[in-house]
C-alpha cells in the first residue's frame, strides 16, 4: 500500500504572511544585536545571535500559543490559525540556530562529543543557581522537531488525527521546559528585571487566553445546538425538541428567547403563535405571555418554563434545562453573537 499526498497550495495570503514574518524576524534580530551591541559594548556577536535567537524562537512559541484560545474566544484571529504551521516551522527553525550557536559557544572546544558534553558536562541537578538549564533547552528543542517534522499534512492523515494531536499537545511540554530553561539559565547571571518581566508577562497571557477559552467552551457544552437565527421567521418561533419538552424559541426585535411549547390555557402550541405588542401570543385562543419571563402581562397570572439561550455565529443553543415557571431570563442578543 502506498500514501500519496497534494503539495500544499502557496496562494497569496500565505506569501504575504510569510513576507511579514520574515521581514518582522529580521527587524527584530537586526534590532536585537544592534541595541545590545550598544548596550553591552563587550558581548561578543556570537552572545548576542545566541541571545537574539533564543529570544526570537520564545516569542514566536508565546505567538503559537495563543493563536489557538484567541480562535476561540473571536473568529476574527482564524487566519492566524490557517497559518500557524509557517510560524512553527520558523520557531523551530529559530531555536535550532540557537541551539547550534549555543553547543559551537560552550560544547565544541573539549575533548567530549558536543552533545555528549552538554549532557554530562554539567550534572548540579540540586543547585538552582548552577542548574545544567541547557539539558532542558535541549529536550524542548526535540519536541520542537518533532513537531515541525510532522507539521505537513501528510503526518496528519498517516498518523492519525487523535495520534497527531497527542504529539502536538507536547508543545505544553516543550514550554515548561524553556520557561524553566530561561529562568534557571539566563535569569540567574541577568541583572536587568526586563527578561524577568517578559516571560512572567508571557506566562500569564497564555494562561489567561487558555483559560477564558476553556470557559468559553465548558460553558458551550451546557448548551445544545436547537436550530438557526436565520431559520426562525421575525416575530415568529422555531420549535425544538429538548430534554423530552418541546420548546419554542423566538426571535423578536433583534433578541432571541424561548419558553416552553405548551400554553397553560389548553396546550395550545405557542410556538405556532406570534409575538403581537410584545407578546408570545397562543394560536388557539390568544393568551399571552412575555417572551423574557414566560409570565402572563398583568392582571393575569398564568406562567410557563423559560430557558436560557446563547447566539454563537448563526447557531441558537439552549440549555436544556428547563427554568421554574416566570423566571426571567435576558434574551440573547443577536447582534452580540459569540463567534463560532
Ligand atoms: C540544544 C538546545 C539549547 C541549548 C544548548 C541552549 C543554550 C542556551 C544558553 C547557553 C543560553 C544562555 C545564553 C546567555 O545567557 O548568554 C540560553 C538562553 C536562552 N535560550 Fe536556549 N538553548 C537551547 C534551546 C532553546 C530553545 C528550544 C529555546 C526556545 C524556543 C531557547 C530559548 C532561550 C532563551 C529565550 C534564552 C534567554 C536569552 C537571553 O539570554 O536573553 N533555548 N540557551
Ligand atoms: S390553549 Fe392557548 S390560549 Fe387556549
Amino acid at each position: 500500500m502506498s500514501v500519496t499526498y497534494q503539495a500544499v497550495g502557496w496562494n497569496r495570503t500565505k506569501k504575504i504572511y510569510d513576507g511579514i514574518l520574515a521581514a518582522g524576524l529580521a527587524v527584530y534580530l537586526g534590532l536585537f544585536v544592534g541595541v545590545g551591541s550598544l548596550v553591552h559594548p563587550n558581548a561578543t556577536a556570537e552572545t548576542l545571535l545566541i541571545r537574539g535567537l533564543g529570544t526570537a524562537a520564545l516569542l514566536l512559541l508565546h505567538v503559537v500559543l495563543c493563536i489557538g484560545p484567541l480562535c476561540r474566544l473571536d473568529r476574527r484571529f482564524l487566519p492566524l490559525l490557517y497559518n500557524r504551521r509557517h510560524l512553527g516551522v520558523t520557531m523551530f527553525m529559530l531555536a535550532l540556530a540557537h541551539g547550534i550557536f549555543s553547543i559551537f559557544q560552550f560544547h565544541a572546544l573539549g575533548n567530549l562529543n558536543p552533545l555528549v558534553s552538554l549532557l554530562v558536562s554539567n550534572t548540579r541537578y540540586g543547585s538552582l543557581a548552577d542548574f545544567p538549564f541547557q539539558s532542558l533547552g535541549f529536550f524542548a528543542l526535540l519536541i520542537l522537531f518533532l513537531m515541525a517534522a510532522t507539521s505537513h499534512d501528510f503526518w496528519l492523515h498517516n498518523l492519525t488525527a487523535p495520534v497527531w494531536k497527542r504529539l502536538h499537545m507536547l508543545v505544553y511540554v516543550a514550554y515548561a521546559l524553556l520557561i524553566a530553561h530561561v529562568s534557571l539559565g539566563a535569569l540567574q547571571s541577568e541583572t536587568s528585571p526586563l527578561l524577568a518581566a517578559m516571560l512572567g508577562v508571557g506566562l500569564t497571557v497564555v494562561t489567561s487566553l487558555h483559560l477564558a477559552a476553556a470557559n468559553i467552551e465548558r460553558k458551550k457544552d451546557a448548551y445544545v445546538a436547537a436550530c438557526t437565527i436565520d431559520n426562525i421567521p421575525e416575530k415568529r418561533a422555531c420549535v425544538v425538541s429538548c430534554g423530552g419538552e418541546r420548546v419554542a424559541i423566538f426571535k423578536y426585535d433583534g433578541k432571541i428567547s424561548a419558553i416552553s411549547n405548551v400554553c397553560q390555557h389548553q396546550n395550545g402550541p405557542l410556538g405556532e403563535g406570534k409575538i403581537i405588542d410584545g407578546c408570545v401570543t397562543c394560536p388557539w385562543h390568544g393568551y399571552q405571555y412575555l417572551p423574557g419571563t414566560g409570565a402572563s402581562p398583568p392582571p393575569f397570572t398564568e406562567k410557563v418554563a423559560t430557558y436560557r439561550t446563547r447566539i454563537y455565529g448563526n447557531q441558537v443553543l439552549i440549555d436544556p434545562k428547563p427554568l421554574p415557571p416566570g423566571t426571567q431570563v435576558e434574551p440573547s442578543v443577536i447582534q452580540d453573537a459569540q463567534p463560532v
